[in-house]
């Protein structure tokens, strides 16, 4: 009987719009009394196997759901250069002209420059600490490296990407071929000042963000272990950094190192830095600064009306989690206990709660399994890009969310993995795993064929 008022407490807490806060109750830990496909409780995408990737949360009202309709158009759309009657001030300078062109289907994108379905961009700085604790910017070029131009204006550089390649062999005989990649930033507008750190980046997922958002700030902290002190090899630190709306000091959740605080900072962002359109979030051209800025007056009024950001913002926010699939299969299962066994479930946290969203039922509430700590964590020189970004160092990341990872063959073509899309196949992304998840990684690379594959089809299950 106490196990059924624990369920209906917290029924009952979600209903009065209090936070679910996690008893310590043996019921909310037994999976078996949830259904597996759920990865985003309430907020699942149950349509995967039709097509489209993803869509809205559920219950939207009517014009909650007009909204998000906007912000998908927004998001699709391909912007131009101002003056034009509609979707107008991309550039002068910028990465590419719509969200969708980088984040493919709401997935991953491509490792490539300077093509329409280029997906990678190249933040720069210099060694050292701006006013609030971030990288540096490196002058002329700021922090963020637009590699495209509009018509008579010249890109900051561009870059060249080339790789170099390895074999890796496990025991039975399997081949895995790693490939580093090796960046050269050619071209620049003016010279490259000396010194100049750089660190590449792909386009992620952005479905199930407003779920992140609302995980609450306590249990990130509770995943933390800055000391190892549980001695598992694995520490994990919570980001801190500076939030341009709130003008404070904020938990990172969003970006490849933690490095933003909200939705509302990241989309204001990329539509300033990726593509050159200001925002009341984000106010300053960025090309602001550079020598060439001469022909870009200043304008009081943004590019971007209020109401078209907080539509894009509005739009990633509600964005459901695909469901997974073949969660009865036995090798599914199998994949899954050897997942926790060689502890990938340390960083990849595969259960937790949402705090309350209100208006938005399937946001609040909801037991989650997005496979992140939103934590950033030493990978190990192999991974480094040697830039730090406000608390994270040059060898740190954040822990991604694997949930949806079986889905990105079928919604984006071919797959690309970790934090500049070097890996091609998860066993690629597995093996480059080093620092903390070194253990893990070995432990990888000696489980037997059979185990590997069972790994495998539970992660192609997500
Ligand atoms: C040039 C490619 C590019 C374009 C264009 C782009 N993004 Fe991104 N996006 C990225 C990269 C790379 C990251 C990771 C950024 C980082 O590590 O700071 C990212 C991160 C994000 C995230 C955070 C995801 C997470 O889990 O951390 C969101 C949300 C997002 N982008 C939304 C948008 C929206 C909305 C637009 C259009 C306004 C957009 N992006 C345009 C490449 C792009
Ligand atoms: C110490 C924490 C940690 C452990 C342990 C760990 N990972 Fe990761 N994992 C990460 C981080 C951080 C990244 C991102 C690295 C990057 O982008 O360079 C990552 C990336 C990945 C990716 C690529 C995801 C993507 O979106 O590109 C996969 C797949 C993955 N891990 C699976 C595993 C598996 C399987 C295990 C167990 C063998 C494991 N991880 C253990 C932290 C960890």
């Amino acid at each position: 009987m106490k196990k059924v008022y624990v369920i209906a407490g917290c029924v009952l807490m979600i209903a009065g719009a209090t936070m679910c806060r996690k008893p310590n109750a043996s019921v909310l830990d037994d999976d078996s009394k949830f259904d597996p496909r759920l990865s985003g409780g309430l907020a699942t995408y149950m349509d995967v196997e039709s097509g489209g990737s993803t869509g809205p949360i559920a219950g939207l009202s009517e014009r909650d759901a007009r909204v998000h309709d906007l912000g998908d158009q927004l998001f699709e759309q391909s912007f131009v250069a101002a003056p034009a009657p509609r979707f107008g001030g991309l550039g002068p300078v910028f990465n590419n002209v719509s969200c969708a062109n980088c984040h493919h289907n709401d997935g991953f994108g491509e490792p490539s420059f300077g093509k329409l379905g280029s997906s990678l961009l190249m933040r720069v700085s210099l060694p050292g600490q701006d006013e609030h604790g971030g990288p540096l910017a490196l002058p002329g070029f700021g922090g963020q490296l637009q590699n495209v131009a509009l018509v008579g204006v010249q890109p900051e550089a561009t870059v060249e990407l080339t790789y170099t390649e390895q074999s890796f062999s496990f025991a039975d005989g399997e081949k895995a071929m790693l490939r580093t990649p090796a960046y050269s930033l050619i071209n620049p507008y003016m010279p490259l000042p000396a010194g100049y750190l750089t660190s590449p980046r792909l386009g992620p997922t952005v479905f199930g963000l407003g779920l992140l958002e609302n995980v609450p700030e306590s249990t990130i902290l509770s995943y933390t272990d800055p000391t190892d002190a549980n001695a598992d090899g694995i520490k994990g630190r919570a980001n801190y950094v500076y939030d341009p709306y709130t003008h404070k000091t904020e938990i990172g959740r969003f970006g490849k190192k933690a490095n933003t605080s909200s939705l509302l900072v990241q989309v204001a962002t990329a539509f300033q830095q990726d593509m050159g359109l200001t925002s009341y979030v984000q106010p300053k051209k960025s090309v602001w600064g550079q020598s060439q800025m001469a022909s870009v007056p200043e304008s009081a009024i943004p590019d971007l009306a209020d109401s078209m950001l907080n539509a894009v913002v509005f739009y990633v926010r509600t964005l459901s989690v695909p469901a997974r699939r073949n969660t009865n299969n036995e090798t599914v299962k199998r994949g899954e206990a050897i997942f926790k066994q060689i502890n990938c479930s340390a960083c990849h946290v595969p259960t937790m709660y949402t705090g309350v969203v209100p208006g938005l039922p399937a946001l609040s509430g909801q037991r989650i399994h997005p496979y992140t700590d939103m934590l950033i964590h030493d990978m190990g020189e192999g991974l480094a890009d040697h830039r730090p970004d406000y608390l994270a160092t040059g060898t740190d990341w954040r822990t991604p969310p694997l949930w949806g990872i079986g889905m990105f063959e079928k919604n984006n073509g071919t797959p690309y993995y970790l934090h500049d899309g070097r890996a091609r196949t998860v066993t690629e992304a597995i093996l480059w795993h080093g620092g903390e998840a070194q253990r893990s990684r070995d432990q990888f690379t000696q489980l037997s064929k059979a185990d590997r594959t069972a790994l495998l089809a539970f992660l192609q299950s997500l």
